[in-house]
């Protein structure tokens, strides 16, 4: 059983045993859609004040992002390099922590009730958090969230 330690309300604390669980959840497994499954899920669970989490995976046949492992309601399943966030976040290969979502150009409204979102992506597709709350995600939440999630790609082999 999996038992969720790390405690927001600590923060110097919370994302060094969050990158902990997190290593601890995808260790021994090579299934990545499963790994990708529980990071969604554990991160979702973890961070408060989230209405979705997850990923989409760049398909090179369609030339599309495409809807993978998340949680929350569902989602657009296909986005095209040159829209919304997580196009931008892809193209770019940069973290973007978007404050207001209606002042976004281009941004797609999966979820109305969506406000600030952050995308951290990686070379085969972005990972995707959205909060009902504008301005969610502080320089903090962007740095150590990229920083854990980077380590993340890295043993999963998708950086
Ligand atoms: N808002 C995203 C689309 C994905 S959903 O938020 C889950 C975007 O503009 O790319």
């Amino acid at each position: 059983m999996w038992i969720i330690q790390s405690d927001y309300n600590n923060k110097n604390a919370y994302f060094s045993t969050l990158e902990k669980e997190l290593i601890s959840l995808i260790d021994g497994e090579k299934n990545l859609i499963a790994n990708l499954a529980n990071i969604s899920s554990w991160i979702f669970h973890s961070f408060p004040d989230l209405n979705w989490s997850g990923f989409y995976l760049w398909d090179e046949n369609d030339q599309e992002l495409i809807l993978g492992p998340f949680q929350g309601r569902p989602a657009c399943i296909r986005i095209k390099r040159e829209r919304g966030v997580c196009g931008a976040a892809f193209r770019s290969q940069k973290t973007l922590n978007v404050d207001r979502i209606e002042n976004f150009p281009g941004h797609i409204a999966c979820d109305s009730a969506s406000k600030s979102e952050l995308v951290i992506p990686f070379t085969r597709g972005v990972f995707d958090l959205d909060s009902p709350t504008p301005f969610r995600f502080s320089k903090q939440d962007e740095d150590e969230l990229s920083r854990i999630m980077n380590n993340i790609f890295k043993r999963l082999q998708i950086q």
